[in-house]
């Protein structure tokens, strides 16, 4: 049956019932009243009839009497009245009652028994009588009785009118309300409906205009939300799919997260993806309004967030928002990303000294410095170590619980931070396949040799059957590292390790973006009017834009580009009051002393450069020391001349690859230092020593007066280089790698086998 008639009877089903219920109680209720008001009557005449009948009874006037009761013989309502003496002997009676009413015994007051009164209805043939009974009364003493009698019929009639005019009502409200409810219906969600599923028809064609405006209404706002993220999800996976058929038209296959989706999902057969970093993807803090959610500045954030997505897989890392505990759920979960949830975030909750030892100590103060060649001195404390040590088995434990169902899994570890985890996954789950990603440099074996624990840290990392760097240049160090320190044996034509019968391949990744190839942001009408309005936001006056975007890390080179850009304009003064470069500077790690001594540094160094040349209305360098969203950078890369990139060492460095991703228009120039890992790849940039002030600041006046053909070939061969190279395929030949290598064998489920504990006993 159609929902509309379902809809209709039950509604008139529903609305008859109670309306009905209504006249039901209300008729009730007018009768009763019609009935009371007959007794108040019948009582009061009743009473009077008694005062004028007593002295004739006591007289036997029975001629009198007869005349009293006849006075009621053609009343309409009131059908007769009969006295008796005390032995119940009729003296007088109405001439005509029995004609009228009939004789009924019923009628006849009971002998001897109605010396009291009495008060009731007598249902007979010809209708209904009501009949009271009193006593006469002579000094006290009991000589007879009198009874009058109405005809109580008319209180029946009135009740069935009555009835007949509820029983139109109900029917009249009951068209009315299922009327004006349907109609109600058809208007208010019918037709948005029909609107809609026009609409998403449409989208099915691929014909699909703006979405149609739902009404106003909290109900429908969950169906317009998730209608939003279907169409969109439909639309990218369209252009995915379109993009793919493209590239297989011409020959080319591209990775896309749909192309990794499927590839994962067909490489694994079923097993789950994890991830393990220590930075989280989506950070919940406090704030006055409520709680925010935010993505960290983190390379590795970027990088890898679009590999979960499209593999819905788990990502382990440590809670660091002071609202993340309010938004897990009993197992310390939250899918994510919260406004369209793909894959869940497992949080691990660290203390205050934890996180003091092993991030901010041995992973940054020690690790870190150790692995980029940047000039700041390790520094490696017992105590950071030991921290290190419990900080990597706490993780390996919430790995362990996360994929205890799992079989096969496959595990991909990231970074610095967690050296001694492919071993303490390895060896509680032999079936697991696990994979290290090392997002830094691998220094030379001397570099690394001065760390006490490097025997450790690389006995961990070879726990992992495939260990990845950015560069091959990593590798090569990497394996001279074991070489050089470890008892084990170096197959270099495989770039493997076989220690102890274990196996670890080493190989080369480089990491890469997502690039927005597949579904570009809208273009931009006029740059260079959007670049003045921007520059304008910042209080400055200037028709050239120049732009930085790191964290406030001294690997990043951003008192080096400051003094390039002092050197740009003591040579190229011209330039002054024409440009300016706006430096994003995220803060990070600020509890370690020498990134709080950069940060007063690069804000002092802005300073007097900007003393040096700045007007009124312009300045040489603005410096926005706060985390911007993904969103506020994207508007500076895509309106900037050029993007600055001077790390004194970085492993690969995303924002150069995010600059030229987010270049639809090929238009902007990236300049990049040599020392960064990207370089290898993006051999369009211009190539930079950050090292050398001379040549930055010359290189800034090249990107600023390079012809727009130059630009555009330039930026053409980066942008394929970044869509070619991007994360999907960086993830794919990382799982690919990693799926070619045979498990161990299975032990039975589940598959959490505590040896953990027992070795952090130890
Ligand atoms: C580099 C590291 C990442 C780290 C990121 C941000 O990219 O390789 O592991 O997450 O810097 O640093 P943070 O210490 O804030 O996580």
């Amino acid at each position: 049956m159609r929902l509309t008639y379902r809809l209709t009877l039950s509604l008139i089903s529903a609305v008859a019932a109670v309306s009905l219920a209504f006249a039901f109680f209300q008729t009730r209720a007018d009768t009763l009243g019609l009935r009371r008001d007959l007794e108040e009557h019948a009582q009061v005449l009743a009473e009077s009839l008694v005062r004028s009948a007593e002295p004739l009874v006591a007289r036997h006037a029975n001629r009198e009497l007869q005349r009293l009761v006849d006075r009621f013989k053609d009343r309409e309502q009131i059908a007769g009245v009969s006295v008796y003496d005390a032995e119940g002997k009729r003296l007088a009676i109405t001439s005509g009652f029995t004609r009228r009413v009939g004789e009924d015994p019923a009628l006849l007051p009971k002998s001897g028994g109605e010396l009291t009164p009495s008060d009731r209805f007598v249902k007979l043939a010809t209708g209904t009588i009501h009949m009271v009974t009193l006593p006469l009364r002579e000094d006290d003493m009991v000589i007879g009785r009198l009874s009058l009698f109405h005809d109580a019929t008319f209180i029946s009639l009135q009740a069935a009118a009555m009835w007949k005019r509820a029983f139109t009502g109900v029917l009249i409200q009951t068209i009315l309300i299922v009327a004006v409810t349907l109609l109600t219906l058809r208007w208010g969600v019918g037709r948005p409906l029909r609107r809609m599923a026009d609409w998403l028809q449409d989208l099915r064609m691929g014909t699909a205009g703006k979405p149609p405006d739902m009404p106003d209404q909290r109900e429908f706002e969950p169906l317009t939300r998730e209608v939003a993220h279907l169409a969109s999800s439909l639309t990218q996976a369209r252009a995915a799919a379109a993009n793919e058929a493209r590239l297989r038209d011409i020959g080319e296959s591209s990775w896309t997260a749909e192309r990794l989706r499927v590839f994962v999902q067909s490489r694994l057969s079923g097993s789950r993806l994890f991830a393990v970093s220590n930075r989280e993807p989506y950070e919940h803090t406090h704030r006055t309004d409520g709680v925010e959610c935010s993505v960290p500045a983190s390379g590795l954030v970027t990088a890898i967030e679009p590999v979960l997505r499209a593999c819905d897989g788990t990502w382990i890392a440590q809670a660091t928002g002071d609202a993340d505990r309010d938004t897990v759920d009993e197992h310390d979960r939250v899918r994510v990303p919260p406004d369209n949830p793909q894959y869940s975030l497992r949080r691990v909750w660290l203390s205050e000294e934890e996180e003091q030892g092993f991030y901010f100590g041995f992973a940054n103060e020690g690790l870190w410095p150790l692995c980029h060649i940047a000039h700041t001195r390790p520094l490696f404390r017992v105590e950071d170590w030991e921290y290190y040590q419990t900080v990597n088995r706490k993780f390996a434990e919430a790995l362990l619980e996360e994929m205890k169902y799992e079989k096969n899994p496959v595990v991909l570890v990231q970074d610095y931070h967690f050296a001694l985890l492919p071993r303490l996954i390895k060896e509680a789950r032999p079936d697991a396949r696990v994979a290290i990603f090392w997002h830094i440099p691998w220094p030379n074996a001397e570099a690394f040799g001065i760390c006490p624990w490097q025997a450790e840290l690389l006995d961990g990392l070879l726990g992992a059957d495939l260990i990845g760097f950015h560069l091959q240049a990593h590798c090569n160090n990497f394996l001279d590292t074991v070489d050089r320190s470890l008892e084990s044996r170096i197959e270099r034509e495989h770039f493997a390790v076989n220690r102890n019968g274990s196996y670890t391949l080493v190989r080369p990744f480089p990491i890469s973006v997502a690039g927005n190839f597949e579904e570009p942001p809208a273009p931009l009408e006029l740059p260079h009017i959007e670049r003045v309005r921007l520059l304008n936001q910042l209080g400055v006056r200037a028709s050239f834009l120049g732009i930085g975007v790191d964290r406030v890390d001294y690997t990043k080179g951003i008192p080096e580009r400051f003094r390039a850009i002092e050197r740009f304009f003591e040579k190229y003064p011209a330039y002054r009051r024409e440009f300016t470069f706006v430096q994003i500077g995220s803060p990070s790690r600020t509890h370690i002393r020498r990134y709080q001594e950069l940060m007063d540094e690069v804000v002092k160094e802005a300073e007097r450069i900007n003393h040096r040349f700045q007007t009124s209305e312009w300045k040489p360098i603005v410096f926005l020391n706060r985390h911007h969203s993904h969103k506020e950078i994207l508007e500076y890369y895509r309106t900037a001349d050029f993007c600055l990139v001077t790390s004194l060492h970085d492993g690969m460095n995303l924002v150069a690859k995010e600059f030229v991703a987010s270049r639809d228009d090929l238009h902007g120039v990236l300049i990049l230092s040599r020392f960064a890992g990207a370089s290898h790849e993006l051999g369009d940039a211009l190539a930079v020593n950050p090292y050398d002030t001379e040549q930055m600041a010359d290189s800034i006046r090249q990107a600023l007066e390079m012809g727009p053909e130059e630009g555009r070939m330039r930026m053409q061969r980066m942008r394929a280089t970044v869509r070619e190279h991007n994360v999907y395929r960086w993830a794919g030949k990382l799982i690919e790698e990693l799926c070619d290598i045979r498990p161990a064998k299975i032990p039975a489920a589940p598959y959490l086998i505590p040896t953990v504990m027992s070795r952090s006993a130890s």
